[in-house]
C-alpha cells in the first residue's frame, strides 16, 4: 500500500507540494485542503473542503483517511498551533510547532533571538507605544524599516525612504490589529535579496539550493511588494562559500538558540537574507514554512522522493537523507490578475493551459479555481510557470514560451526574472 498525504493549503507553493509528492511511486493519494484549479486536476490527487484553520476537522479527515503525513503549506495554521494539536493525537505533521513558528509570527522575538545568539541582522528598536516610536522615527531620518510585529498576509513591512512615510506607516499599523500593536523599526539594508530554505528536524539541517524571489510588482525591481512575481535558483549571489558561513553564522546558531529555549524545530526554516555589495549575509526575516514562489522552483530540482525528506524531517530522522539535486537551472513567472497587488478582476476564464506542456514546462495554480470544466482567475497571483534547463537562459525562455500560450483578461507577468543572473 501507497502512502496517504494530506496538504494544507491552497497556493502555487501546495500545488508544487502535491505535484512533487504524487509524482512518487510511493504514493498512494494526495488530498489538499482545500486546494485550488490545479491540485483538482493532479494525477492521484483530490480537494478536500475544509479550512486551513479548522483544525479539528483537518484531523477527523487523517484519522478517517489514515493519512500517513499531513503537510502545512501556509504560516497562519502554523502559528496557531496546528502541529501541537495534530502532535497531541499522534498524527505524523510537518512544520514547525507553535512556538517555532514564532520565528516568523512575531518579528520582535525573531529579533531578539538573531540578537543574542550573535546572527547578523538589521540593526532594531522594539516599541508598543506609538508615540514612542513616532518620536524615534523623528530623531531618526532614515531611511527606516517599519515591520508590523505579527503576520500581515505580506503587507507588514514598510521601506520608508524618508520621515513621512515612516510616519504614514506607524499610523497604519492598526489595520493589522493585534499583529501591529508591536511595531519593528530598523535600518535599511542594501544589497541583493536571496533565500535559503533548509529542511531540519531540530539537530539536522539540510540546505537547498539558494534561491530569488522577485518581491516587487515592476520591471528592475521597482513598485510596491507582492507575494513574489517569479523566482529561479539556484541563485549565484550566494556562492558555495556564502552558503557555509550561512550555515555557520545564520542556520545553525539560530536552531541552537531555539533549542536552547526548549523549542524543537522541524520543518522548513527559510532565511531572508540580503547580500551586501561587499558580500556580507545579513538575515531579513525567518519564514517557518516553504516559499512562494521559491517552492515552484526549488521542488522541481530535488531528486529525492519528497515525501521520504518531509517524514525524516517530522520524525527526527533527517540525519538519515542524503538530498540529491538536479544540477540544473529552474526558473518561475508568475502571472498575476491586472491591478494586483492593488484590488484585481476575478471570475476571467483561463485559455490555453492545454498547450503549455508541449512548452516542457510546469503551471502551479494559485488563485484558480474550477467550475467544471473551465478555470477562471480567483486571487491576486494566479499562476506561476516553471521549468527546468541546463542553464537560467534556457529555464526562462521555457517558462515565457509557456506563458505566450496563456490568456486572460488583463494577465500582468515580469518579463525580466532572473535578470540580476544574467538570465
Ligand atoms: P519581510 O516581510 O520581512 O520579508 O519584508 C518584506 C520585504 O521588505 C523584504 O523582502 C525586503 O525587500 C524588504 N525589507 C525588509 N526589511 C528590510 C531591511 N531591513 N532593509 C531593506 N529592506 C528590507
Ligand atoms: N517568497 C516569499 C515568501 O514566501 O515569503
Amino acid at each position: 500500500m501507497g502512502k496517504k498525504i494530506l496538504v494544507i493549503g491552497n497556493g502555487g507553493r501546495e500545488h508544487c507540494i502535491a505535484w512533487a509528492l504524487s509524482r512518487s511511486e510511493q504514493i498512494e493519494a494526495v488530498y489538499v485542503a482545500p486546494g485550488n484549479g490545479g491540485t483538482a486536476s493532479l494525477a492521484k490527487c483530490s480537494n478536500v473542503s475544509l479550512s486551513p484553520l479548522d483544525f479539528q476537522g483537518l484531523m477527523d479527515f487523517a484519522k478517517e483517511k489514515n493519512i500517513d503525513l499531513t503537510v502545512v503549506g501556509p504560516e497562519a495554521p502554523l502559528a496557531a498551533g496546528i502541529v501541537d494539536r495534530f502532535q497531541a493525537e499522534n498524527l505524523l505533521i510537518f512544520g514547525p510547532n507553535q512556538a517555532g513558528a514564532r520565528l516568523e509570527a512575531s518579528k520582535s522575538w525573531a529579533k531578539e533571538m538573531m540578537e543574542k545568539a550573535g546572527i547578523p541582522t538589521a540593526s532594531a528598536m522594539i516599541f508598543t507605544d506609538v508615540a514612542k516610536a513616532k518620536n524615534y522615527v523623528l530623531a531618526n531620518p532614515g531611511p527606516l524599516v517599519i515591520k508590523a510585529d505579527g503576520l500581515a498576509q505580506g503587507k507588514g513591512v514598510t521601506v520608508a525612504l524618508d520621515t513621512e512615510s515612516a510616519l504614514t506607516a506607524l499610523n497604519e499599523l492598526s489595520q493589522f490589529g493585534a499583529a501591529g500593536e508591536t511595531v519593528v523599526i530598523e535600518e535599511m539594508l542594501l544589497g541583493e535579496e536571496a533565500s535559503v530554505l533548509a529542511f531540519t528536524d531540530g539537530k539536522t539541517i539540510l540546505a537547498m539550493p539558494p534561491a530569488q524571489d522577485h518581491k516587487r510588482i515592476g520591471v528592475g525591481d521597482t513598485g510596491p511588494n507582492t507575494g513574489g512575481m517569479g523566482a529561479y535558483a539556484p541563485a549565484p549571489v550566494i556562492t558555495p562559500q556564502l552558503m557555509d558561513r550561512i550555515y555557520k553564522e545564520v542556520l545553525e546558531p539560530i536552531l541552537a538558540a531555539l533549542t536552547h529555549q526548549g523549542v524543537t524545530y522541524r520543518g522548513v526554516l527559510y532565511a531572508g537574507l540580503m547580500i551586501s555589495p561587499a558580500g556580507e549575509p545579513k538575515v531579513i526575516e525567518f519564514n517557518c514554512r516553504f516559499g512562494d514562489p521559491e517552492t515552484q522552483v526549488l521542488l522541481p530540482l530535488l531528486k529525492t522522493p519528497l515525501e521520504e525528506v518531509l517524514i525524516a524531517t517530522a520524525e527526527g530522522t533527517l540525519d538519515q537523507i542524503q538530498l540529491e539535486w538536479k544540477s540544473e537551472c529552474a526558473a518561475c513567472v508568475v502571472l498575476a490578475a491586472g491591478g494586483y497587488p492593488g484590488s484585481y478582476r476575478q471570475e476571467d476564464e483561463i485559455f490555453g493551459l492545454e498547450k503549455v506542456a508541449e512548452t516542457g514546462a510546469t503551471v502551479f495554480h494559485s488563485g484558480t479555481r474550477q467550475i467544471e470544466h473551465q478555470i477562471v482567475t480567483q486571487g491576486g497571483r494566479i499562476m506561476a510557470v516553471s521549468a527546468t534547463a541546463t542553464t537560467l537562459k534556457d529555464a526562462l525562455k521555457c517558462c515565457y514560451e509557456a506563458i505566450s500560450k496563456i490568456q486572460f483578461e488583463g494577465v500582468y507577468y515580469r518579463p525580466d526574472i532572473g535578470w540580476r543572473a544574467g538570465g
